[in-house]
């Protein structure tokens, strides 16, 4: 049994204004529930704080969308994992693929920053996901592979639980085209079985793996019900209380199924 997490991925969007008022609203659209699932919101670095302050002690979890996997020091506009875990932040977002095609960022500096967030406690979102390209040629298996391997090399066994994989296919990610449930699922299945073949079949057991690209309160139910989906992480829908709601109250309905 798997505990859902249903991560709210902001990235370029809102203002400080706009943000507070999204993690106020979501906070009280949790309160009274029996919060069986994590539910994490991922705001720009500028209102990490303000959203911080503004989900309270509402249960919701904040993350930040990256960060450098150097200590701190020389490296001009860049942020440290400990300024992040200074202010709170439980995870951080890695390797989504606007950090991998939009920014240049190969599975190699990827697995830096997995490495430091996991030397210093803080969770990994780690985000995989094959191009259109990709997919039509038969590639999808072998990039999700190269892509774990990649991400994940030298990460021990006992440090995977503070990891999350999330498997975004690229052509579906504010497309509006979403992989349907089954192609989810299977593209879930394929990963948890490189695990195990990576890993052992109890760190596959345990891992939770997330579908993202175009979840919408309307196929969340669906989407989440599936055995291998794990939870969701929401680019667009995540940015209005009355789209991101119901879908953590999939999440909810959909923990430990
Ligand atoms: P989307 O984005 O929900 O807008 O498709 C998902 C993501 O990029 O994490």
């Amino acid at each position: 049994m798997r505990r859902q997490m249903i991560a709210g991925n902001w990235k370029m969007n809102t203002n400080l204004e706009s943000g507070k008022a999204l993690a106020e609203g979501l906070a009280k659209h949790v309160s009274g529930k029996d919060l069986n699932a994590d539910v994490l919101v991922c705001p720009p670095f500028p209102y990490l704080q303000a959203v911080k302050a503004a989900v309270g002690n509402s249960g919701i979890s904040v993350g930040a969308q990256n960060c450098y996997f150097e200590e701190p020091g020389a490296f001009t506009g860049e942020v440290a994992v400990d300024m992040l875990l200074d202010i709170g932040c439980d995870w951080v977002i890695l390797g989504h693929s606007e950090r991998r095609h939009v920014l240049g960022e190969t599975d190699e500096v990827i697995n830096k920053k997995t490495k430091a967030a996991l030397a210093k406690g803080l969770g990994v979102v780690l985000c995989v996901g094959e191009l259109l390209e990709d997919r039509e040629a038969g590639k999808t298996n072998a990039v999700l592979d190269e892509q774990m391997k990649g991400g994940l090399a030298d990460v021990a066994a006992g440090d995977l639980s503070k990891i999350v994989i999330a498997y975004e296919p690229v052509w579906a990610i504010g497309t509006g085209k979403t992989a349907t449930p089954e192609m989810a699922d299977e593209a879930h299945a394929h990963i948890r079985g490189w695990l195990t073949s990576n890993y052992d079949q109890s760190a596959a057991d345990a891992m939770r793996i997330l579908y993202g690209g175009s979840v919408k309160p309307n196929n969340a139910a669906e989407l989440l019900g599936q055995p291998n989906v794990d939870g969701a992480l929401v680019g667009g829908a995540s940015l209005t209380v009355d789209n991101f709601g119901p879908i953590i109250d999939a999440g909810l309905a959909q923990s430990g199924k």
